[in-house]
């Protein structure tokens, strides 16, 4: 009599499961079946993440097709303490994202400016706690999750996205944070641009370093080159004249009267110096 109610109750937890695989919303439903009032939601939740299992009619256990879902490694094996006061299950017991940064790297360590949500704490509007079914425990996936909260008519009347239609988003935007405040990827200029420009082989430090902002300014800017500030200015944003014309090269009339750029290449160069060269481009 237990043997076959266990039966039973396991092949309609797997039904549950699956039902739960197809829409979130089901699996609130789900989760508050199980969790109200119900004394040990950990153990109960332990026979779901165990669907791969089905018993059969006589009791015996096959193994199905694993499910296709990312579950959170601190998530699997009950490891509910990870995050929750068990006393507590509702709720977890450090709010995000202090939550996240007990295991994961701090945004803010990597990147000098960070996207609007992730500077907010949001990692839960993008990725689930538990599980999914999408790589990286997203809740929605490709542009879809940026449309979320981008307005894609807003986002489709920028220039440059007109041109380009609906590559994904992620291949141009770190959904985390960037060098500047687009939150590029590292090389997403070079999706557009031809990488000559710093195909040689001494290439400028803020070159090397991604922050193409340094002195570019966004598509909308109207001076030549979308260049920050105009002739030496923008090179004296990090170098010093005076050190500059203590060397014997600038020491010439010429040096001191003519642009940086007249005998520098701003992005790379076959000289050390990023002389200008014949092959430079
Ligand atoms: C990696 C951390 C983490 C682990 C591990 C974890 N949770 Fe959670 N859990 C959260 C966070 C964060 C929330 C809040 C979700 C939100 O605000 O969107 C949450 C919410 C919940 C909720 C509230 C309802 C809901 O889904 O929003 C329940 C119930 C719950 N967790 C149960 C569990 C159980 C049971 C386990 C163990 C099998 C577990 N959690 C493991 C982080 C975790
Ligand atoms: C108790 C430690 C712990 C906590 C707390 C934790 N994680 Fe994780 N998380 C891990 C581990 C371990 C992995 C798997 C190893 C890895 O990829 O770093 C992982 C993986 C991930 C992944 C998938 C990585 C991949 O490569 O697929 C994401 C996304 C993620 N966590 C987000 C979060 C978020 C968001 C929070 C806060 C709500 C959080 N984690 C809290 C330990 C934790
Ligand atoms: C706007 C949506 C969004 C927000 C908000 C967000 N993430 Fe992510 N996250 C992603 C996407 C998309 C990926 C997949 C990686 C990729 O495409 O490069 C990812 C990947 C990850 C990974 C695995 C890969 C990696 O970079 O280590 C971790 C861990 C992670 N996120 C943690 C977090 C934490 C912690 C927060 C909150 C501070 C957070 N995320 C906020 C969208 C988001
Ligand atoms: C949870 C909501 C949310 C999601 C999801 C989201 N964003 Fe954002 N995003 C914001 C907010 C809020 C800002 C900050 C807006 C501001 O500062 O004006 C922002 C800013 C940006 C910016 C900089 C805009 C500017 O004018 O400085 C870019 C680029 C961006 N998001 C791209 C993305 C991409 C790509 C994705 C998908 C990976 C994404 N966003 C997903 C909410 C979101
Ligand atoms: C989606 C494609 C795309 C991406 C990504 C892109 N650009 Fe552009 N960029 C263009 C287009 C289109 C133009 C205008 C046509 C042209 O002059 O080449 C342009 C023009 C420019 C110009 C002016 C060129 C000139 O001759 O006046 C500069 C400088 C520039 N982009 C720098 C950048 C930087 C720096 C990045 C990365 C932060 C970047 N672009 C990313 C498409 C792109
Ligand atoms: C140190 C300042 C500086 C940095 C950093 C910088 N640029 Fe430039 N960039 C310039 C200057 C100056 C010009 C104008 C050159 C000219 O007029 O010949 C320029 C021109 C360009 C052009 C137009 C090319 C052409 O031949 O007209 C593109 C595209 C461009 N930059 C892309 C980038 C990208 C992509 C990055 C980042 C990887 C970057 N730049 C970083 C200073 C810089
Ligand atoms: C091929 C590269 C590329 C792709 C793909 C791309 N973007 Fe962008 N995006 C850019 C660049 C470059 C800028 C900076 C524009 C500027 O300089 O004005 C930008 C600017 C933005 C901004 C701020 C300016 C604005 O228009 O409001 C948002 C928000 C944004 N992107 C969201 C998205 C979303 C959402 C997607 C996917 C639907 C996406 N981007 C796809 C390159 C890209
Ligand atoms: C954002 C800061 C920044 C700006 C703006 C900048 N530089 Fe630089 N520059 C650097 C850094 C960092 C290095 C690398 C220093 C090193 O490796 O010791 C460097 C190196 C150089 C070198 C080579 C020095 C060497 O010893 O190898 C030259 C030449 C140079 N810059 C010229 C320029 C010119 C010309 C401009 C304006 C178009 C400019 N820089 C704008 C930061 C900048
Ligand atoms: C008339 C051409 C010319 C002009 C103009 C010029 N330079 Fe130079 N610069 C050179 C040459 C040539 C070298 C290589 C010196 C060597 O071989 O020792 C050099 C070397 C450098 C170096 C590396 C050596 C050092 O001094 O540390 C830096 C940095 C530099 N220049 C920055 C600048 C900046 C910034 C400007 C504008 C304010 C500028 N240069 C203007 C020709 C010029």
């Amino acid at each position: 009599m237990f043997k076959k109610l266990y039966t039973y109750s396991l092949v309609f937890l797997f039904f549950m499961t699956l039902l739960y695989a197809c829409s979130s919303s089901s699996s609130y439903r789900m989760r508050s079946f199980f969790f109200d009032g119900v004394p040990n939601p950990a153990d109960q939740l332990q026979v779901v993440l165990d669907s791969t299992t089905i018993l059969d009619s006589l009791g015996n256990a096959t193994v199905i097709v694993k499910p296709d879902m990312y579950v959170h490694p601190p998530y699997e094996n009950r490891g509910c303490n990870n995050c929750h006061d068990i006393q507590n299950i509702s709720k977890p017991k450090l709010p995000v994202p202090q939550l996240c940064f007990e295991c994961h790297e701090k945004p803010a360590d990597k990147f000098s400016f960070l996207h609007g949500p992730v500077d907010a704490g949001q990692c839960t509007q993008c990725h689930h706690p538990h599980r999914s079914k999408n790589d990286f425990l997203l809740r929605l996936v490709d542009n879809d999750l940026c449309l979320n909260c981008h307005m894609e008519a807003k986002v489709l009347d920028n220039p440059i996205h007109e041109a380009i239609g609906d590559t994904n988003c992620t291949q141009c935007h770190n959904p985390h944070g960037g060098n500047d405040r687009f939150v590029l990827q590292k090389d997403a200029c070079f999706n557009c641009h031809d990488t000559a420009i710093v195909d040689n082989e001494f290439v400028h430090g803020p070159v090397a370093a991604n922050q193409c902002n340094l002195c570019h300014d966004n598509h909308e800017s109207q001076a030549d080159k979308l260049l920050k500030f105009q002739g030496d200015a923008l090179c004296l944003q990090c170098h010093v004249r005076a050190d500059v014309l203590t060397t014997a090269a600038h020491k010439t009339e010429a040096a001191k009267t003519t642009d940086c750029t007249q005998c520098h290449n701003p992005h790379s160069s076959e000289s050390k110096y990023l002389t200008l060269t014949s092959e430079t481009p």
